[in-house]
């Protein structure tokens, strides 16, 4: 049930009349009544009348019998009360709904959702680990509303850095797991080798070679390391609770046969340019520092292809063969420029259909207590796992300390930066996942010792009303967040519901409520709160202890 959708609609009608065309009431829920509209306060200077007069005419001649109460406030909103019958009936129909009034909707699409996407032979860092915790939870959440979710762990397999890499470890015996203990390290070896020695990066340059043209001991090493790295994030995932699995690993060197025929049939459509040796493709409206067109490199001056391709090759199989409705690609903002191009070239190639969209789904870096880009002592990005040993060493329990990382992560806005701070994400009280945790953990509590059963609803206190209010606020928070691609929507609600919830347990007592029947109600209010906070939190990826 979404009341700002029944009011919406009862709105609309008087609305038209008044303004003489449609226009959309655009309901909210409000701290000045339960819900406001301001939308005669928008219409007042297209009908050149004074913002009252039209909010009056809507409250003369609006249809809200028995659903609501309508009242002009302020310079010219409409401030919507709702009843009380209808409040305490729909949240009774909720007690018996395992998806709680949130109906899957009537036209699934097909949501190709990239996200992760770590690097072989390379540890996953924290901008990994943004783009993980981000997809995920918008994967949880489309799925949950009934879309056709395909998850894709679009990993760094290929390219020139694997000559370096496999020669490194052909040089290192090539047998064993122990070289690759710890994958930072590993990298960071051959890349000294590479750096310092001429003959290891001409053996390397050769190695590239031999890989590409299928030499097969050079792949089967190449897929030594890649099975490698693949257990070691399949672990983190696992550690994360991220749904990610091995059937999800779509890496760059699946589209490898297809680059050349990426080439082929962009130069058929003359959308490419040779500039500096390089293939190019120049989309329109993107400039370059110097002003000039700026280029999307298909094939470098050396023959070889890079990300771009590959990205252009793995867009036309989402769109065309996956047949995706929407691409998602959840990656850090500084590569806004380089998804913005992908998808202008690949529109103009016919890839990617005017039905289908594809949106860079971007976010914020995380920054250190100084506020500057989480560094290590030695400089270098900072490794996922030591972050959450961290959280999880000062949390009473691992899925407390990984809740809160990922809840620290999921409530402000994406695009945003934040700062990694263990102690404000491990606090009981706030914005935090450790909060919820233990909320949820409280009506959990207060069922186990319940001595009767939940009955219907009533409301007796404002703290009941507004925790009744806050419950029925979940369909559209589930809906905005799902839609906007913002998870932190849900996150705020799953805050506001519980802070709703903490209120009315300090005012309202449960098992000593006046009488059997406000009991019973109290009872189904905190059952409702307690599966409300359990979805909401499952939809984010945190797990919820029932007991703390
Ligand atoms: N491996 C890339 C990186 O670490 C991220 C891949 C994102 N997905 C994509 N289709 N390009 O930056």
């Amino acid at each position: 049930m979404n009341l700002e959708n029944l009011l919406h609609d009862r709105l609309a009608p008087a609305l038209e009349a008044v303004a003489g065309r449609p226009a959309d009431p655009a309901v909210r829920a409000s701290p000045h009544a339960d819900f406001q509209s301001g939308a005669p306060l928008a219409l007042a200077r297209e009908l050149g009348r004074p913002p009252r007069e039209i909010a009056a005419g809507v409250a003369a001649t609006a249809d809200l019998s028995g659903i609501a109460e309508i009242a002009v406030s302020g310079p010219g909103f409409l401030n919507l009360t709702v009843s009380d019958g209808l409040i305490t009936g729909t949240l009774d129909r909720l007690a018996g709904d395992g998806r709680l009034g949130v109906d899957p909707v009537a036209d699934p699409a097909r949501i190709v959702i990239d996200y992760s996407g770590p690097n072989v032979a390379k540890e996953m860092h924290v901008g990994h680990l943004r783009s993980t915790i981000i997809g995920d939870a918008l994967a949880r959440m489309l799925e949950w509303l009934g879309h056709d979710v395909v998850r894709v762990n679009h990993l760094g397999d290929w390219g020139t850095p694997f000559g370096m890499l496999v020669e490194h470890l052909i040089e290192e015996g090539g047998e064993g797991d122990h070289s690759l203990a710890d994958l930072t390290a590993f990298y960071q070896a051959a890349r000294a080798k590479f750096d310092g020695d001429d003959d290891f990066r001409t053996r390397a340059r050769l190695r590239v070679v031999a890989l590409q043209s299928g030499d097969p001991m050079s792949r089967a090493m190449w897929r030594k390391l890649v099975a490698l790295s693949e257990r070691y994030f399949l672990d983190v995932y696992a550690r994360l609770g991220i749904t990610l699995g091995a059937r999800d690993f779509a890496g760059e060197s699946r589209y490898r046969d297809e680059l050349d025929g990426i080439v082929t049939e962009l130069a058929e459509k003359g959308l490419l340019a040779e500039s500096d040796g390089a293939l190019c493709a120049f989309p329109e409206g993107f400039t370059g520092r110097d002003g000039g067109a700026l280029p999307l490199i298909v094939r470098k001056a050396d023959g070889g292809f890079g990300y771009a391709a590959t990205d252009l090759a793995a867009l036309r199989h989402r769109a065309g063969n996956l047949g995706a409705d929407r691409l998602l690609y959840v990656v850090g903002a500084p590569q806004r420029t380089h998804f913005a191009q992908v998808f202008a070239v690949a529109r103009a190639a016919g890839w990617l259909p005017e039905r289908v969209s594809a949106e860079h789904i971007g976010f914020g870096s995380i920054l250190g207590a100084d506020g500057k880009m989480l560094r290590s002592r030695a400089g270098d990005s900072v490794k996922l796992a030591g972050l959450l040993d961290e959280a999880v060493a000062r949390a009473s329990a691992p899925e407390i300390g990984i809740g809160a990382v990922k809840y620290a992560d999921l409530s402000g806005d994406r695009r945003g930066d934040y700062v990694f701070d263990a102690d404000r994400m491990l606090a009981t009280t706030g914005n935090t996942g450790p909060y919820l945790q233990m909320t949820y953990a409280r009506t959990c509590s207060i069922a186990r010792k319940a001595t009767g059963g939940p009955g219907p609803v009533l409301l007796t206190e404002p703290a009941e009303r507004a925790l009744a209010l806050a419950l029925l606020g979940f369909e559209p928070a589930v809906r905005a967040a799902a839609g906007a691609a913002e998870p932190h929507r849900l996150a705020g609600h799953l805050y506001g519901l519980a802070s709703a919830f903490s209120a009315f347990y300090e005012r309202c007592p449960v098992h000593r409520a006046p009488g059997d029947e406000v009991r019973a109600s109290r009872l189904r209010l905190t059952a409702l709160t307690g599966r409300t906070l359990h979805t909401g939190l499952f939809l984010l990826g945190i797990e919820a202890p029932e007991q703390i």
